[in-house]
């Protein structure tokens, strides 16, 4: 003890002995944080090519402590073996790759490693069994009970550095077991895997909310599904597997749980292994269109950078034929111009559309038109050269453009004239609006059931700015950034706008506003765009269950980007008649997604609501006795009601003075 003692003494700094647990302490930042600490104890848990993690030999009762801590240092563990019980002297450090990303507390430059014993039994915590379930709804408390609230960025943890709740937290609940060797039983894939391998699931036996027929999870109002939990790449140098999807079954997994690149993760001793692969069996829509006004077919579809020679236009050009079954009208986004990406000062997209229609007349007996505004160069953001837009694809056979083709120009700002009718057809809404800077102007079109001009109805078609830019949901400003978000309130405001003046001129207008909205059904953008228009999403419409509203998979959750809105006279179930996404992409595994949105449709009727016209009279003897009354509509007889049968009357007027005579029928 005295030799110890000198040693001791002889340190620089003022270290003493430290248990792991007081070392992480009950926040997310360590009360050791850039301090020396000497005689560290613990078990080694694992090994990985920077650094061991080992779990302390006297554990504290609080489960707000983690008993296991990360020692970084790529030599430590040579001489190591999983199961050494271990001594050390090493320095507190907080790290992160980026400002964006939450810290984890490690021990440094450890020294004076001391094997106590070897051999000790190594067991990991099933998550759920020797640990709570994780928290299934929130993730942190500096979220205000919203994780996508707007505004957002309000603090940040590692400022704040709140005493951790693992019971109510997600975030919170990953801190309380960072560097811990753990289990998840009967692990379930909600994501394919990333350009690293890394793949999202959660335990078998966990507490899970939203969770959605295909297995995955969805995001709700403030549901973001904290229980899902990364898995990185393991330890052992192997991979895992590329061809995972939403809803397989996976071996157990164990490895220690760290924080990196923005989330907690678990990273496997061992590569993840699929113990049941879910056969995706993705069916075709059951909403097939009636080619006249009471059920035009209206999907939605971001078919990612498509340009002539795209390798995935004959796969877009399936998903429209065989899933979708070739819709009536088809909004489109993400056509790039004629040269792709090549930043050549190409704007026109027709023989992208056109590769497209020809790809798809190719499989099946629908040649459709198509209908768009070109790009000025260079000016709607997106892929650099590629002057990405939207566009409508539409079955000539069914639909027409109303009043015909009335070219918008890049520049063209759309009018609402009266009828309402519109100034171009199709054209763009405020182009020159600072609200489009560098991002994609939404075109607006008339439309007509050909030879019905009476059932006229418009569609917006909207590829809002993207989320890039945005922080993750395990990252350290909360509520997280929601990139470009100020951008789409004004979006939504400009569009908003627009709707408001067809509105205006007619209030029971029938208006279809589709595509990418880049945003959440229930934040700010789409609320106000609701708010401004009396427009409502049809997944409310017709109260979609809310777990099966998605069209995109992103991270730990599957999640509705793309939307179609309707106008206050379709929102009733015999107008929109069906609306349905199609998970195409979403359930797919790496090497079958086509796109990374998925198709919606929908089944609408626009038929115009029409008054009947009804003519009475009456069969009268030339006394002015009554015979008969009758009821005309449109020219026929609908009603009659014979009063006495007339033995001498044997011809008589109606009311329009016309001679009738007597037949036997009569
Ligand atoms: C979030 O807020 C922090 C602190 O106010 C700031 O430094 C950071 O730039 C913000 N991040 C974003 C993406 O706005
Ligand atoms: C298109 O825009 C890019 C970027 O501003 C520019 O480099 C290119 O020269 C432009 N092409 C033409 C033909 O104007
Ligand atoms: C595209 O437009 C150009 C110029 O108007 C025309 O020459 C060309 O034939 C069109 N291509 C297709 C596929 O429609
Ligand atoms: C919409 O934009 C107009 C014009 O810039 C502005 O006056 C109005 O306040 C905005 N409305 C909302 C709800 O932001």
């Amino acid at each position: 003890m005295q030799t110890f003692a000198y040693l001791l003494s002889l340190l620089p700094l003022a270290a003493r002995a430290v248990t792991i647990a007081e070392i992480n302490g009950d926040a997310f930042i360590s009360p050791y944080k850039s301090q020396s600490v000497t005689d560290v104890t613990g078990l080694v848990l694992a090994k990985g090519p920077y650094g061991i993690w080992i779990r302390s030999t006297d554990p504290d009762d609080s489960h707000l402590t983690s008993e296991a801590i990360y020692v970084y240092s790529s030599s430590v563990g040579s001489s190591l073996s999983v199961g050494d019980i271990i001594s050390l002297d090493g320095y507190v450090s907080e790290y992160r790759s980026s400002d964006a990303y939450l810290y984890l507390t490690e021990i440094g430059s450890p020294s004076n490693v001391q094997v106590v014993s070897s051999d000790n039994a190594v067991e990991a915590l099933v998550i759920g069994e020797d640990t709570a379930s994780p928290p299934n709804v929130e993730y942190s408390y500096l979220d205000g009970g919203d994780v996508f609230a707007v505004p957002n960025n309000e603090s940040l943890i590692s400022v704040a550095n709140p005493t951790l709740d693992p019971s109510t937290y997600g975030l919170d609940f990953w801190e309380s077991l960072c560097g811990e060797l753990v289990t998840i039983k009967d692990a379930r894939a909600i994501s394919r895997p990333n350009s690293y391998g890394d793949t999202w699931v959660f335990g078998g036996g966990w507490k899970t909310t939203s969770g959605n027929d295909h297995g995955g999870l969805t995001m709700s109002g403030s549901d973001g599904n904290p229980e899902g939990i990364l898995i990185g790449s393991p330890l052992d140098d192997s991979n895992n597997p590329d061809d995972t999807k939403m809803g397989d079954l996976l071996e157990d997994i164990t490895g220690v749980i760290t924080y990196a690149y923005g989330f907690y993760r678990i990273l496997p001793l061992t590569g993840l292994s699929i113990s049941s692969a879910k056969t995706a069996d993705y069916g075709a829509t059951s909403l097939t269109s009636s080619r006249s006004c009471s059920g035009i077919t209206v999907a939605d579809y971001n078919v990612e950078n498509l340009m002539p020679d795209s390798d995935h236009l004959p796969l877009v050009a399936d998903h429209i034929v065989n899933y979708m079954l070739t819709p009536d009208l088809v909004n489109v986004q993400e056509i790039q111009d004629n040269s792709g990406s090549t930043d050549d000062g190409a704007v026109s997209a027709n023989e992208t559309l056109g590769a497209l229609v020809d790809a798809i007349a190719s499989i099946s007996d629908v040649t459709y038109e198509f209908a768009s505004v070109d790009t000025e160069n260079d000016t709607d953001g997106g892929q650099p050269g590629g002057n990405i837009r939207v566009a409508f694809l539409y079955n000539p056979d069914v639909l027409q453009l109303a009043g015909g083709l009335r070219q918008g120009g890049a520049t063209d700002a759309n009018e609402v004239l009266a009828g309402p009718t519109l100034k171009y057809n199709p054209g763009r809404i405020d182009p020159q609006n600072a609200a489009w800077d560098d991002s994609r102007k939404p075109i607006v079109a008339e439309w007509e059931p050909v030879g019905d001009s009476a059932s006229k109805f418009f569609t917006v078609n909207v590829h809002w700015a993207s989320k890039g830019g945005s922080s993750s949901l395990h990252g350290d400003a909360r509520p997280p950034v929601n990139g470009g978000v100020e951008q789409r309130i004004e979006m939504a405001n400009v569009t908003g706008t627009f709707v408001s003046e067809i509105l205006a001129v007619d209030p029971n207008a029938a208006i279809i506003a589709s595509g990418d909205f880049n945003e959440f059904a229930f934040v700010e953008p789409m609320t106000m765009l609701e708010e401004m228009t009396g427009m409502r999403d049809v997944d409310a419409v017709l109260r979609t269950p809310v777990t099966e509203r998605y069209t995109y998979l992103y991270d730990m959750n599957t999640q509705a980007l793309d939307h179609m809105l309707v106008s206050p006279s379709l929102q009733k179930r015999r107008k929109v008649r069906g609306y349905e996404h199609l998970h195409l992409n979403s359930w797919a595994s790496d090497a079958d997604v086509v796109s990374d949105h998925d198709p919606s449709i929908a089944v609408v009727n626009v038929c115009a609501s029409f008054t009947l016209h009804c003519r009475r009279g009456a069969v009268k003897t030339e006394d002015g006795m009554t015979l008969a009354r009758f009821a005309l509509l449109s020219g026929n007889i609908v009603w009659i009601t014979v009063l006495r049968v007339a033995g001498g009357a044997k011809e008589w007027e109606d009311e329009k003075g016309v001679l009738k005579k007597k037949t036997r029928k009569e």
